[in-house]
């Protein structure tokens, strides 16, 4: 211990405060899948990941593409002769080729509504790299961003940490299905002011992380006025793009914004392909922005996360493949709508709702009969049962910043069709616990004897045997989420 106090005051103070934001239930649910991951034949016990919003269903057809065009690789016999190319220092304007494709795509997946262009491309890693990016260009330490809550926990990680830019809740509701309006913005925007914290923009995911709804014209087009008003910046976080699988389309803040006066130095896109074509480990992140200034300012700053030149070059060949893409994005919506269906059918055959969604690579369950009373530690208690008895890590409501208990997060497109079975499975058995205890009690106090065997459950987990380490986990331990699940 006093160690570790040493080698504290030899580091910096954003390397030893507590901002990361990993702190989070959030987080500790992924510690619990990785203590202990389900194996249908190695560990059929274990705990199934519900909480990794990935996009595994159309990986057969990248890999189909890649072996039919070898050339696209500098790593195949086909491809060694552009090794050299590719593999000399490269700026951070990117190669031409994959800003050139990557815009393309970007239109392809509006639906061709809108352009875009190669030069206002920034690279960065990722959406995460190229959020806080944003924030760097945007704003100064403690000023705010305002958010629609409930919004993705990784924001708290990644927005704050480095820039000390803070972020304050939009508070949405479930009264009228958590829609953002004029209302909730202003009440944000003054709860900001009368603190005296200045306000520089507002940042929205669209497709929405939890929700898996789109935002409809008339609400985007009052964000726009809004921001407008305000004089504060809009970052539109469109990672979800393509992963609308039903009606209605994702409309882009870029199609906005043609059809309304405003003044687009304050618009700007933040775009990935970590979920539209489920590739999160190339760190492909995207900032586009209307505003030159910024172009210019990201640009420099983009040379801390680069998107490294032989990811570049493979995916400018994979992008410029029209065919490839059309075909992709069709199937691939296909396949979530398929998987939505089975995994929505199957909860409402169990009397669990939804919030009607069309999009993301999750729902957004609401558990709220089975909580003890309405409060957030009822719901983290139910978490809890749900991680360590029901053996599924789905994603508390609190850990989005959602204002009601009792919402979940559940990601459905990380599995394939056989595990999806078993978490079904999981949850039948557990709500018809629930109903056994119906039937042997009076009628309608089963949900109050669930609760006391929740809760009976909760007690009795320090005598449980400690979890074991399974060697099939994908992801090290790591040391910055609490250990505690
Ligand atoms: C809304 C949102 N933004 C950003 C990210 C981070 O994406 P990336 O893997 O491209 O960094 C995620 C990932 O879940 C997300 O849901």
């Amino acid at each position: 211990m006093g160690f570790s106090n040493v080698n504290h005051q030899l580091l910096s103070e954003i390397a030893t405060n507590d901002q990361h934001g990993e702190n989070s239930s959030y987080f500790d649910g992924w510690k619990a899948y990785d203590s202990d991951p389900f194996h249908p034949t190695q560990n059929p016990n274990g705990v199934i990941q519900l909480g990794l919003a990935e996009n595994q269903l159309s990986f057969d057809l990248i890999e189909e593409w890649i072996k039919e065009n070898p050339r696209a690789s500098i790593c195949t016999t086909e491809g060694v002769s552009k090794f050299r190319d590719i593999a000399i220092f490269q700026d951070y304007h990117g190669l031409p080729e994959f800003r050139s494709g990557i815009a393309k795509f970007m239109e392809r997946v509006r639906g061709g509504r809108v352009r875009y262009d190669p030069d206002r491309i920034v690279m960065s890693g990722g959406a995460t790299g190229a959020n806080e990016l944003m924030m760097f260009c945007l704003a100064d330490p403690g000023d705010a961003f305002l958010v629609p809550a409930p919004y993705y926990p990784g924001f708290d990680r990644d927005l704050k940490w480095r820039t000390r830019v803070q972020l304050l809740p939009v508070i949405c509701e479930s009264s009228n299905n958590f829609q953002i309006t004029k209302a909730a913005l202003e009440e944000a925007y003054e709860r900001a002011k009368e603190a005296s914290i200045k306000v520089k923009g507002l940042i929205i995911a669209n497709p929405s992380n939890p929700l898996g709804t789109v935002l409809d014209r008339e609400t985007l087009g009052s964000l726009v006025s809004f921001i407008n008003e305000k004089n504060i910046h809009l970052v539109c976080d469109e990672i979800y793009a393509a992963t609308v699988f039903s009606s209605p389309n994702f409309i882009s803040v870029s199609e906005i914004i043609q059809e309304m006066e405003c003044n687009r130095d304050l618009i700007h896109i933040v775009y990935s392909l970590s979920k539209d074509m489920g590739l999160p480990g190339l760190r492909v992140g995207i900032v586009y922005s209307y505003n030159d200034a910024v172009v210019n300012c990201a640009r420099k700053m983009s040379s801390f996360g680069l998107v490294s030149s032989q990811t570049q070059h493979f995916l400018a060949s994979l992008l410029s493949d029209e065919v490839f893409v059309g075909k992709f994005l069709a199937e691939s919506s296909k396949r979530l709508a398929k998987r939505h269906k089975i995994f929505t059918e199957g909860l409402e055959e169990m009397g669990i709702s939804c919030l009607k969604s069309n999009a993301g690579l999750f729902c957004w369950m609401s558990l709220r009969p089975l909580l003890k009373e309405a409060t957030t530690e009822a719901e983290t208690l139910l978490w809890r049962v749900i991680i360590k008895e029901v053996k599924l890590n789905v994603s508390p409501g609190s850990s989005f910043h959602c204002m009601e208990p009792g919402w979940f997060r559940v990601c459905f497109a990380n599995m394939d069709d056989a595990t999806v079975e078993v978490a079904l499975g999981r949850i039948r058995k557990f709500v018809r616990q629930g109903k056994e205890g119906e039937a042997t009690e009076k009628k309608k106090q089963w949900r109050k004897n669930l609760r006391l065997t929740l809760s009976s459950r909760i007690h009795g987990e320090a005598v449980m045997s400690p979890h074991k380490i399974s060697p099939h986990s994908p992801i090290p331990h790591s040391p910055l989420v609490r250990a505690s699940t």
